[in-house]
């Protein structure tokens, strides 16, 4: 795994866009695997203004999202189908975009189809992730096979209290959502991890020096033969080998910069 450490938050997001601009540069018709949540807001931001002057285009790209709240149709304010369109689809052309559908009735067949659909478009390039203060990536919460696959999942009482700023209440958080699970993400090409803020420092360090375990499912990352983690300070503020991981990167060869 490599493990990028960047001063604040912003750079974060400079660092994760260009990884993005590599990619569709190399590959218009990318598959990419796309998160929720607070921390990527800024990097969708930065892709809506490279899009706006020309630099990247998602007009040949399928994207697929990574979870969705069971129960919440895809126009409720909190669903994460409108997170997507307020931060990035109603800004920019894309070929195609996939999300779990909260309302589906046959949750089994809907969550078949969305692995089968991924499979068809032959696969994801670059997944994008944040990363769960209690460890979790997409919404596999700690206990998650590694192996699992795009399925229902019961949220914990942590998930449920940190998600719940963006609901009037925590008991408006719904408790089930459909996630890909960590089986599913493992077979994406390139995983990109995100985790900025003081609040991800534990998680961050088990995912990345503890043990590989379903107790902290983004640890099974440490088995992707592509993973890059792109951290601030505060988040990296636990890890051992820091020092090494920044030789790393100011000792990387010019051609896999972004
Ligand atoms: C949710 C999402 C995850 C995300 C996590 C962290 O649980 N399902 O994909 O990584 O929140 O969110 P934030 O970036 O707001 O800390």
């Amino acid at each position: 795994m490599e493990v990028i450490i960047k001063p604040n938050p912003e750079e974060v997001s400079r660092e994760a866009a260009g990884l993005f601009r590599r990619q569709l540069r190399r590959k218009p018709d990318s598959v990419l695997g796309l998160a929720t949540g607070s921390t990527p807001v800024e990097l969708y931001r930065k892709l809506v203004a490279m899009v706006r002057c020309g630099e990247v285009s998602f007009a040949h790209a399928t994207c697929f999202n990574l979870d969705e709240y069971a129960g919440l149709p895809a126009d409720h304010p909190r669903s994460y189908a409108c997170f997507m369109r307020e931060h990035l689809f109603s800004h920019i052309r894309v070929a195609q975009w996939f999300i779990p559908d909260g309302l589906a009735k046959d949750v089994a067949t809907h969550c078949e189809e969305y692995e089968y659909r991924i499979r068809d478009c032959g696969g994801i390039d670059l997944q994008l992730l944040g990363i769960g203060s209690d460890g979790h990536i997409g919404f596999n919460e700690p206990g998650s096979s590694l192996a699992s696959r795009t399925r229902i999942k019961t949220l914990t009482a942590r998930t449920v209290a940190d998600n719940a700023r963006f609901f009037d209440s925590a008991e408006a958080v719904p408790r089930h959502v459909i996630t890909m699970g960590v089986g599913t993400i493992m077979e994406a090409r390139h995983c990109l991890v995100l985790a900025t803020g003081e609040s991800k420092a534990a998680a961050v360090a088990a995912m990345v020096e503890g043990p590989v375990t379903a107790s902290v499912p983004a640890s099974a990352l440490q088995m992707h033969p592509v993973c890059t983690l792109v951290v601030d300070e505060a988040a990296a503020k636990l890890l051992q080998r820091t020092e090494y991981y920044r030789w790393v990167y100011d000792n990387k060869p010019s051609w896999q910069r972004p």
